[in-house]
């Protein structure tokens, strides 16, 4: 099995301060670890203080939560994959739940920004998953299928390139309603099987994180599943001591 990658996505929590005093408490409490990576997804303007805390803790990854698709241009309030890059950033959200379903960010949109973070060298994290209507007509499968197609569509270099799956049901978010993990080997399996059609026997590597109201309780059990690569955690990682139990599981 891959090594697995557990990876905290703060969303709109811990501004540069309480990141600072976050990855201070974290790296005391979290040596170096050969069997897992640890990655971080914490508000873009808090990245300086997390890439300066973890120095030379290059078993830690760091990704930004969001990127435009442009390389520049006039686009008051956003971020391009190379200014996101110039501040360390190596692994790139793109079609978060919340993006496409608050924000209304559409499969041409995760096209287009997954073009644009391989374009820039950086490793996409597509992020899939139906909602609960979607579920319970049956279609999961159907839409997490066409989600990852979508996503990957104007990529170019699939079967050389290096990316990366979550799958996060959007109705296991922040609900408290986790997968069991029967489900998420079952959904992760079907994307499996996508991933190879679409990049070719390379992703039989490729992480497939499961997302959904994690925490330390129900880690390890997630974790250990088949077909889960790693775990993509919201609300559990914003606070230190969850994280750090969650990030051991
Ligand atoms: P929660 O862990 O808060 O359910 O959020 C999951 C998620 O969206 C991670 O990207």
């Amino acid at each position: 099995m891959n090594r697995p990658v557990m990876a905290a996505n703060w969303k709109m929590n811990n501004g540069p301060t309480t990141a600072r005093e976050f990855m201070q408490t974290f790296l005391a409490q979290y040596p170096r670890q050969n069997d897992r990576t640890i990655l971080f997804f914490p508000p873009t303007l808090s990245m300086a203080a997390v890439a300066a805390a973890l120095g030379d803790r290059r078993d830690i990854l760091l990704g930004v939560q969001n990127v435009h698709w442009a390389d520049q241009g006039a686009f008051t309030g956003e971020l391009s994959v190379g200014m996101v890059r110039d501040a360390g950033a190596r692994v790139v959200l793109v079609g978060h739940s919340e993006r496409r379903h608050v924000f209304g960010e559409t499969l041409d949109q995760t096209a287009l920004k997954c073009a644009a973070v391989e374009r820039g060298g950086l490793t996409p994290m597509l992020c899939v998953g139906e909602t609960l209507e979607q579920r319970e007509a049956g279609r999961a499968a159907d839409v997490v299928i066409e989600q990852l197609r979508a996503g990957f569509s104007m990529m170019t270099q699939l079967a050389t390139k290096d990316v990366m799956v979550a799958y996060e049901p959007v109705w296991a978010i922040g609900t408290g309603h986790t997968a069991t993990a029967d489900d998420a080997s079952r959904m992760h399996r079907v994307l499996r099987a996508e991933l190879i059609a679409l990049c070719g026997d390379r992703a039989r590597t490729t992480p497939i994180l499961y997302g959904g109201s994690v925490n330390a309780a129900n880690a390890p059990e997630l974790v250990a599943a088949r077909e889960v690569d790693g775990l993509l955690v919201g609300g559990a990682s914003v606070d230190v001591g969850s994280w750090l139990a969650v990030a051991r599981a």
